[in-house]
């Protein structure tokens, strides 16, 4: 009974679907991401390079080659087996049905500290429709809920102003500045450290969003 708070391996809350949940681009859900994601993933990243490369990760080749959709099979095999081993959860933010960003929630930690971090990214298209903070809501109750977990840390780059919005209407607090944090862009960034625990949730994440108007039941 309860294995994974012992530190052993496992998944619990993995694979699951999530939502929906209604914002006023349309209905959002959360599922695991598939190996036939390939070409969307590669669409959707090569067309968003502009709003993605400031805060993400350093990678090695151009944005192009490291985006086609030859590149998925070998990272969906990695997200796969380590979604197994329960140290990461990947799931794709589906928009009424549809392929619209990714929500991942990684470096899970069992043990004492039942901690994991969460990052996202949505088609810059549907930009501003409250689908980030959507997504965050189910991911967070699920984290909370069926996955385990005590807490969540979020890092973002201070000029990165729309994810900062997305984590306070959430309810993530502020708890520092992590100097020259991260290797991002080919430069070491520093980057605001954002965490949530489960006390600090009211019910539920959803709930407490569509109290607040930012979202609907479906
Ligand atoms: N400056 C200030 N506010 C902005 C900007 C901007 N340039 N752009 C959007 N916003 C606001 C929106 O109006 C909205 O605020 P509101 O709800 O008060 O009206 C809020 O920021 C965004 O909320 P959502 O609509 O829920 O978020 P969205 O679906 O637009 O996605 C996201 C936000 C994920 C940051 C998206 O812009 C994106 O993918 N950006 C590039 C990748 C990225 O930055 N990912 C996050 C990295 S940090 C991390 O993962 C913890």
């Amino acid at each position: 009974m309860f294995r994974w708070l012992s530190g052993a391996t496992g998944s619990p809350g993995w694979p699951a679907t999530l939502g929906p949940l209604g914002t006023s681009a349309g209905a959002v859900t959360l599922r695991p991401v598939k190996i036939r994601d390939a070409r969307t993933w590669s669409e959707l990243r090569i067309r968003n390079q502009n709003s993605l490369l400031p805060w993400e990760p350093t990678g090695v080749g151009s944005w192009a080659e490291r985006h086609q959709p030859s590149s998925w099979p070998p990272l969906f095999a990695v997200l796969k087996s380590e979604a197994k081993r329960g140290t990461i959860l990947p799931f794709v933010i589906e928009l009424d049905g549809r392929y619209v960003g990714q929500l991942t929630v990684g470096n899970v930690q069992r043990g004492a500290v039942r901690t994991a971090w969460i990052g996202y990214w949505v088609d810059e298209v549907h930009s501003g429709k409250g689908i980030a903070t959507a997504a965050v809501a189910l991911g967070v109750d699920h984290c909370f809920g069926p996955v385990g977990l005590h807490r969540l840390d979020a890092t973002v780059q201070p000029a990165n102003e729309a994810s900062q919005k997305v984590l306070k209407h959430i309810g993530f607090r502020q708890e520092g500045l992590l100097v020259r944090y991260m290797d991002v862009n080919k430069r070491w960034r520093d980057h605001l450290l954002f965490a949530l625990t489960a006390e600090e949730v009211v019910g539920s994440a959803v709930e407490a969003l569509v109290r607040s108007g930012r979202a609907t039941f479906v």
